[in-house]
């Protein structure tokens, strides 16, 4: 990190929900060295936020990392002033990187400080070298969550009502990462993750299934190229706060967190 990180490392959190409240109360705990929260935004106004809350578009003052945790519109509407005001951004929100155009814009806003989670999955730096050890040939991911979880406004009313009554396993999407992102933009950011990683929307193939039965979050990635074979099966507990995150998703910020200020710390 830069000349910004002198000495604890300021955290600001852009939405306190499922994943920002956790991240926000451990950073205010003081388990992550180096590293506390002074600032929040949400919509709401949650009552057990240990810090002012402040206006999202004020939420940069004074900080050295925000950690957006609010969702891809909120992203799209405060991500480059954020970065334009200097510090750096890590984000959770990965879907909302489907659009080019703000890609474009927060690299130009600093793209040198804009960190992603690795959120729900992990394995990323193997599908990277793998990326670049030589052409990729699939890369698939099956997604399973809770039928309730992955009602969207858009599907159709049979789909939709399979879904809410939660009797049989259903496929609710297949198709290209690119689409999947926008189709459940709050549920499966993985997909982003993985197509950021391996540098194709298009390659990464995105199956949604609905399963009455299943308890935990699943993500089963394939991956086939010139360098090899890759199969990873995640299985996450949904968060107790939200059923459509992974409880594993805050603690993954924090860990990111915690890397970051390793790393500033190194250099010092
Ligand atoms: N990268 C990953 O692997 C991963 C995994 C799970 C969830 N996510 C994403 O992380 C984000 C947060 O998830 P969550 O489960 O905590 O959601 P949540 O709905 O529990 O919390 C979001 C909070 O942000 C607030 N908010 C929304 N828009 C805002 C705005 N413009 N300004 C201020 N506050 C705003 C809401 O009031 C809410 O309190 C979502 O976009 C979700 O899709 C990413």
């Amino acid at each position: 990190m830069d000349d910004l990180f002198d000495g604890e490392l300021r955290v600001a959190v852009l939405g306190w929900g499922a994943i920002g409240r956790t991240v926000g109360l451990t950073l205010a705990a003081g388990d992550v060295p180096g590293a506390s929260l002074v600032a929040v935004a949400d919509n709401r106004r949650p009552p057990d936020c240990p810090v002012p809350i402040v206006p999202a578009a004020e939420l940069a003052a004074d900080v050295d990392l925000v950690v957006e945790a609010a969702g891809q519109s909120a992203l799209a509407a405060h991500g480059e002033d954020y970065l334009l005001a200097g510090c750096h951004l890590l984000v959770v929100s990965v879907g909302a990187l489907v659009d080019q155009d703000l890609v474009e814009r927060l690299r130009a806003a600093g793209g040198d400080r804009l960190h992603l989670t690795t959120g729900a999955i992990g394995g990323l730096d193997l599908l990277r070298a793998a990326t670049r050890a030589g052409p990729l040939d699939a890369v698939t991911l099956t997604t399973t969550k809770a039928p309730s979880s992955l009602v969207q406004f858009w599907m159709d009313d049979e789909l939709r009502a399979k879904l809410l009554a939660g009797r049989q396993r259903v496929t609710a999407f297949e198709g290209p990462a690119r689409l999947a992102v926008l189709k459940f933009p709050q549920s499966v950011n993985v997909a982003a993750t993985l197509a950021l990683a391996v540098g194709s929307w298009e390659l990464v193939e995105v199956r949604v299934v609905a399963d009455p039965a299943a308890e935990v979050n699943r993500h089963e990635i394939e991956v086939t190229g010139a360098a090899g074979r890759y199969r990873f099966s995640i299985e996450n507990h949904p968060s107790p706060d939200n059923p459509k995150t992974s409880g594993i998703v805050p603690h993954a910020v924090l860990q990111n967190i915690a890397e970051l200020v390793g790393w500033a710390q190194g250099r010092r």
